[in-house]
């Protein structure tokens, strides 16, 4: 008898199959019993009908407990009415592990009891979809990148250098110097673009940021691309086009998970290139028609702003020409004006907030090696990065996509602690 998963079953109508699967719930009368099944793949119902199968199993299908795991041995027939399409009809049932109070049950939990559980929170359909969604956005990102000629080049976590400012840093020991987990791998992927032309990173990413709002975890999951000769507006249509390839990837590939998570995605389906762009000044005017009046020329944006900005629109939206004081020191200023850096958040829509950083990078030695002094870094672990000014520099460009943001938005979940296996928090280190 074949072995297979759930999410190969319409391969196997009306063959009999072995399933391992765990039980998710069950409900049952005197005559028939419906078993939720999940083997990781997906889900399904299984029917043992008392008249077919004999007292014994019927019995055992009756006092399984919520996630004991099991062989499942049944015919693969067809149900118009789940939205999978496919039932299993049972057989026979072999326990493998009986478990024993399962603590997670369908009733309505806490989020402090899910999150201490999150271990086995994760096993749960909604929980299931939102890292389906996540590993469908990550194929996607390597899809999108290869299919344009980047390469996947690899930054070190351990670095001796703080690109998004020194307030926010994990130190550690590296030996006898000091060492911090990377907040961006960006330094780094500039000097591989200079060697590979196109290249993109995908990994960890740490900050020790003191907040505790629904958009930002303590370690979190960064994709970074890097193009060399390339300038501003190049850069925002390599992100428009990124962003639109991942969310129609989802909406292509996760139906049965956006249906699963309630997602309105006709709210997702209009999520295609280009995205509109409205300057920081803009921002401004428009933030003071809607009475926003506690907001100046030269702050910063706080999430209700970025949610009222993006409120005007239905795609995500580029906000670009931020004050120079307020971003990073590798930003190449604006050609007209000292006051403003070729620079672009992308904020999504319905809330979610910011999703991608990025800018055009300066590229002049002199002016490079003066924003390095003016924001106070130490010069001797900056050198190699002020180098590349030396060696062919040329106009480049790059952006930071926020992984998690994007799962959270995509997903319509609520916190991004939900788009990540286990989340760091400002409280949190456990599970
Ligand atoms: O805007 P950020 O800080 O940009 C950079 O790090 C650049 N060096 C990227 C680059 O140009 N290569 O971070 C980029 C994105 C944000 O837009 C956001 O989506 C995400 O990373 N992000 C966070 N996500 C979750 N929790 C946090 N604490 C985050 N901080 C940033
Ligand atoms: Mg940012």
């Amino acid at each position: 008898m074949k072995k297979i998963m759930i999410q190969d079953m319409s391969k196997h109508l009306g063959e009999t199959v072995k399933l391992g699967a765990w039980l998710a719930n069950k409900r049952s009368s005197g005559k028939i019993a419906f078993l939720q099944l999940r083997d990781g793949s997906g889900f399904v119902q299984g029917v043992v009908v008392k008249a077919e199968v004999s007292e014994e199993l019927f019995a055992k299908a009756k006092t399984i407990t919520q996630e004991t795991s099991m062989y499942v041995i049944g015919e693969v027939t067809k149900d118009e009415r789940s939205s999978f399409g496919f039932e299993i009809q049972v057989k026979d049932i072999e326990i493998i592990h009986e478990a024993v109070d399962f603590p997670i049950t369908p009733k309505e939990h806490g989020t402090e009891f899910l999150m201490d559980n999150r271990h086995l929170w994760l096993r749960s359909r909604k929980q299931h979809a939102i890292m389906k969604i996540r590993n469908e956005v990550i194929r996607a990102t390597y899809e999108f990148f290869n299919d344009n000629g980047f390469s996947k080049v690899d930054p070190p976590i351990l670095t001796g250098s703080a690109p998004e400012g020194t307030s926010e840093l994990f130190q550690t020991k590296y030996f006898d110097e000091d060492a911090y987990l990377s907040q961006s791998g960006q330094l780094y992927m500039e000097a591989a673009a200079m060697a590979l032309g196109k290249v993109f990173s995908f990994g960890p990413t740490f900050r020790a940021e003191k907040s505790k709002t629904r958009r930002h975890l303590i370690e979190f999951w960064m994709i970074e691309p890097e193009m060399a000769f390339t300038e501003f507006d190049e850069i925002l249509e390599v992100q428009e086009q990124y962003v639109s390839y991942i969310v129609q990837s989802v909406l292509k590939n996760c139906q049965l998970e956006l249906e699963r998570l309630d997602r309105d995605v006709t709210k997702l389906e209009h999520i295609q290139a280009p995205f509109p762009r409205i300057s920081y000044d803009d921002a401004i005017k428009l933030l003071h028609e809607k009475d926003f009046n506690d907001i100046q020329w030269g702050d910063d944006f706080g999430a209700p702003h970025e949610t009222a900005i993006a409120e005007h629109f239905e795609k995500p939206v580029f906000i670009t020409h931020y004050p120079v004081g307020i971003k990073p020191f590798y930003m190449q200023p604006h050609p007209d004006r000292e006051d403003v850096v070729l620079c672009a958040d992308l904020i999504a829509p319905e809330g979610y907030g910011e999703i991608i950083g990025g800018s055009e990078r300066i590229h002049d030695y002199d002016l490079m090696k003066q924003r390095i002094e003016e924001h106070g870094l130490d010069e001797k672990a900056y050198a190699w990065y002020l180098e590349l000014r030396k060696q062919g520099s040329v106009p480049h460009s790059g952006f930071g996509l926020g992984l998690e943001r994007t799962v959270a938005w995509i997903s319509g979940a609520e916190h991004v602690r939900e788009a990540i296996p286990f989340p760091r928090l400002l409280n949190r280190l456990y599970p």
